[in-house]
């Protein structure tokens, strides 16, 4: 069987390589430094290994391409391409479109298609299907099917395989067949009774997360202000073994994820007049975390940032990874910036971003930190500067969130 999987980041490498152990996979993307390096089986992302994909390729397994009509005759071509948020915060399709251009014009028979890049509900049957249609030369009965991803870098405990999967087709038959795909490499499949049901329930996992993370940031806040510890307070909410789920602290919420997909929810929310109250604050409240940093610090250092060197720590948006998208680090170096500090930062794991090179852990008169991987030492970071604002709670010795 022939699997075409379109755009080869996070998502689509990682399941082309547990597809290619099983089916013949072409990996599809428009970035041809990405594909030519996959072709010399080196992987870009963490948790698929440059080894797997060297076996997947001399067995024959395998191939990146940016040639769309590699596509052509693919028994199942699965969707795996970014859905951003536009400048105005709102569900940006341009990817999702491109892709459906380049599986209309390039299918030459009938083909299982699912999408696994998230989207609103409505997106494989409203959006994506009439774009195939309208882009195919010939009138193919496409089977279509949802299975959102729920993959999450740099997890050791759960993997594709582990994960439980959300299915659905748009027929009886699409949801079979998908089935019967993801079975080869997943142990736990879950159907449900609409491709609907799928993509709304991918959107309020990511949704909860963002909703409870804003809470928690609030309860730091208010316990700043009360003179009360809130990790401990959270510790000791965490006793109780049922009706609580414990939630940290943080600068804000980073990655492809949290940070748009509940946009997705409020946007179709939105359309069919329903007013996502919570959702959109629960945004507002993380966005603002680096402003309430950057206001607790200012205050502790004499009221003023300006000509002080500062050092971020950590500018992927979580421990041990390397991904730096949506990074709150971002909006804070900006503050810091605005208020006049001499801002640089330390992150190995990244190690270059935005055409600057992680900075030593020395010289500071500040330093923040954002995200701690475990190759930075806490003493390290305390010995970098006379005062340590820590937002993860890893820091012990240090001025806490
Ligand atoms: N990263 C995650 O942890 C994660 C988890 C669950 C769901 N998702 C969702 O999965 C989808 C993909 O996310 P990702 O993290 O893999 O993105 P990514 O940015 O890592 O990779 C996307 C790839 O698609 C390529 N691309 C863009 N348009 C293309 C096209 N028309 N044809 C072929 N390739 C194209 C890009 O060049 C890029 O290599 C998104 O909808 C995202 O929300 C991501």
């Amino acid at each position: 069987m022939k699997v075409s999987i379109i755009g080869q980041g996070y998502v689509g490498l990682t399941i082309s390589a547990f597809a290619a152990r099983h089916y013949d996979v072409v990996g599809f993307d428009l970035n041809s430094t990405i594909v030519s390096q996959l072709n010399q089986g080196i992987s870009h992302i963490e948790g698929v290994a440059s080894i797997d994909l060297k076996q997947a390729i001399l067995k024959g397994n395998y191939k990146a391409t940016i040639e769309p009509s590699d596509i052509s005759g693919s028994d199942i071509v699965v969707i795996a391409v970014p859905t951003p948020l536009d400048a105005s915060r709102k569900p940006d399709l341009r990817y999702i479109d491109s892709a459906c251009k380049i599986i209309g014009e390039n299918l030459i028979s009938s083909t299982l298609i699912i999408n696994e890049s998230t989207s609103f509900p409505g997106t494989i049957r409203n959006y994506i299907k009439p774009k195939i249609e309208k882009y195919s030369k010939q009138k193919f009965e496409h089977e279509y099917a949802i299975s959102p991803e729920r993959v999450d870098p740099g997890r050791r405990d759960f993997n594709q395989k582990t994960t439980p999967r959300l299915y659905a087709g748009l027929t009886p038959e699409a949801s079979a067949k998908t089935r019967q795909f993801y079975s080869s490499f997943c142990d736990n499949l879950v159907e449900v009774s609409s491709p609907e049901v799928a993509e709304a329930a991918k959107l309020f996992e990511n949704t909860f997360r963002q909703v409870n993370i804003a809470l928690v940031n609030e309860l730091a806040q208010i316990s700043h202000a009360l003179g009360i510890d809130v990790r401990e307070t959270l510790d000791a909410a965490g006793t109780k073994p049922y009706g609580f789920m414990k939630f940290s602290p943080s600068a804000g919420v980073g990655g492809h994820c949290i940070p748009v997909d509940p946009s997705y929810l409020a946007d179709v929310a939105d359309k069919a007049g329903v007013e996502a109250t919570f959702i959109k604050r629960a945004n507002e409240v993380n966005l603002n975390m680096p402003k309430y940093i950057v206001g607790r610090i200012k205050k502790d250092n004499g009221g003023s940032l300006v000509g002080k060197k500062v050092l971020v720590v950590g500018i992927a948006y979580k421990p041990n990874i390397a991904d730096t998208r949506e990074t709150p680090s971002e909006l804070l170096i900006n503050l810091l910036e605005d208020s006049g500090a001499e801002v640089f930062w330390n992150d190995p794991v990244v190690g270059s971003w935005k055409g600057n090179k992680s900075s030593p852990l020395e010289g500071a008169d500040i330093t923040v930190v954002v995200t701690k991987h475990d190759v930075v030492l806490s003493e390290d970071i305390l010995n970098s500067s006379p005062y340590v604002f820590d937002t993860t709670g890893r820091v012990k010795g240090s001025v806490q969130l």
